[in-house]
């Protein structure tokens, strides 16, 4: 068994404890049934026809419960493959499913690697799992391998910069704790961990929270014993490499680096320079949360803001609050783990944003507030792009 194995065997992760299920819903990114359609489907999947998905890595099973809790919650039809090394993440993940009693989820014990063997699939979520591998790449390309035509990936991999401090400990960790049981291991590194000067970049960097919840988000972020982050550049070539292509990650604003340069001083051209340099200046970003398709269909994949026939939700927002915000104050306060940015959204904007429902069509609600769609999109653009940027807003046929 690979020390990669060990760890999730004696720790799953995250922890999590299926009697919960029956209290509330993990909800996250990537793989939300909306994110899936505005960055993979352009926003008009036809989900009568059954979603075929893979959870390559699934863990303790949050992005399964997610996927199949929601498309179960509306009466889409799926099928899931749940695919993981430890077979004692895939218990709790397997509990979790039956408390809620959901359906046609295909349980593996095995690795993403072997994944040709189960078919092609329209979605495949991947969330923490590739930086983790011996050869990262040879997972990239066995997922892209896996996709359908038209289908595409989500996933989450580290990034180097928001992660200040973590990876000296791991290494530290690993030369003076080897051998030990994983349990011995957590014990120990628990103990030079509260012997660590204040000045630590670790103990300084305030966006990493996971070591303190449990023995299983300390062991998974300190003691791994693999673990490489990604710039954007690393994980643009290594989706490249696999024949696909970066439609956007969930919050593309982070990665715009226009709103931190002077007046005078332009951000680069290419895309992926652009993202590099806003990766740099940002300097917080800890993982990377993004969807990708065949590198030929990536420019298509995403939603667009000025097609009428677009179904609008909001993520995390509730309409009518934000719109009452909106229309007294022209912005939004969002929260970015130990940041915040404030949204400025035109006051104009309120009344349509007071429509969103998941059901009416952009079309529709421009009808509804008395607007022909040239001087409704000068609404809407600005706004649609603001929330958009921070993963608020998103088109979807889900509903409808
Ligand atoms: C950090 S956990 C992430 C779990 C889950 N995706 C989530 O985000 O909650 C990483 C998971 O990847 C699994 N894993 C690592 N290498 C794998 C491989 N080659 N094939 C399948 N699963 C793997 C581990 O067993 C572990 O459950």
């Amino acid at each position: 068994m690979s020390k990669v194995q060990e760890q999730y065997e004696v720790f799953p992760y995250p922890e999590r404890d299926p009697k919960d299920e029956k209290k509330r819903l993990v909800t996250g990114s990537p793989s939300h049934p909306l994110e899936i359609d505005h960055f993979v489907f352009g926003g008009k999947r036809d989900w009568s026809k059954p979603l075929r998905a893979l959870v390559a890595g699934g863990g303790t099973g949050d992005a399964l419960i997610q996927l199949a809790q929601v498309l179960s919650s509306v009466n889409r039809p799926y099928e899931i493959t749940y695919i993981d090394l430890s077979s004692a993440s895939r218990q709790i993940a397997e509990k979790r499913a039956g408390i809620r009693g959901l359906k046609n989820i295909n349980f593996v014990t095995g690795s993403l690697l072997d994944v040709a063997e189960f078919g092609l699939f329209d979605y495949i979520d991947c969330c923490g799992v590739l930086h983790h591998l011996p050869e990262p790449q040879l997972g990239f390309d066995a997922l892209a391998a896996a996709l359908a035509p038209r289908g595409g990936l989500g996933f989450m991999v580290y990034a180097p910069y928001g992660r200040n401090g973590v990876y000296p400990l791991q290494e530290a960790f690993s030369q003076l704790l080897d051998g030990l049981s994983p349990e011995n291991q957590l014990a120990q590194a628990k103990k030079i961990f509260r012997a660590l000067p204040d000045g630590h970049p670790f103990k300084r960097n305030p966006h990493l929270d996971d070591y303190n919840q449990s023995d299983a988000g300390f062991f998974d972020l300190l003691l791994h014993s693999q673990d490489r982050p990604y710039t954007v550049r690393d994980i643009t070539e290594a989706l490249n490499h696999a024949g696909l292509g970066l439609v956007s990650f969930t919050q593309p604003a982070l990665y715009d680096p226009s709103p931190l340069l002077p007046d005078g001083c332009l951000a680069p051209e290419d895309r992926t320079d652009a993202m590099e340099i806003a990766e740099k200046l940002r300097g917080t970003i800890k993982t990377h949360v993004g969807y990708a398709t065949r590198i030929a269909q990536a420019p298509d994949a995403l939603a667009k803001h000025s097609d009428p026939n677009q179904i609008p939700h909001m993520k995390g927002v509730n309409p009518q609050a934000l719109a009452r915000e909106v229309a007294s104050k022209g912005q939004l306060r969002v929260v970015l783990g130990a940041d915040k940015t404030i949204l400025k959204i035109p006051k104009n904007a309120a009344p349509l944003l007071a429509q969103v429902d998941g059901r009416k069509s952009l079309g529709l609600i421009a009808k509804t507030v008395e607007l022909d769609q040239f001087s409704f999109n000068a609404q809407w653009g600005p706004a649609a792009k603001a929330l958009a940027g921070y993963g608020l807003l998103l088109y979807s046929r889900l509903l409808v």
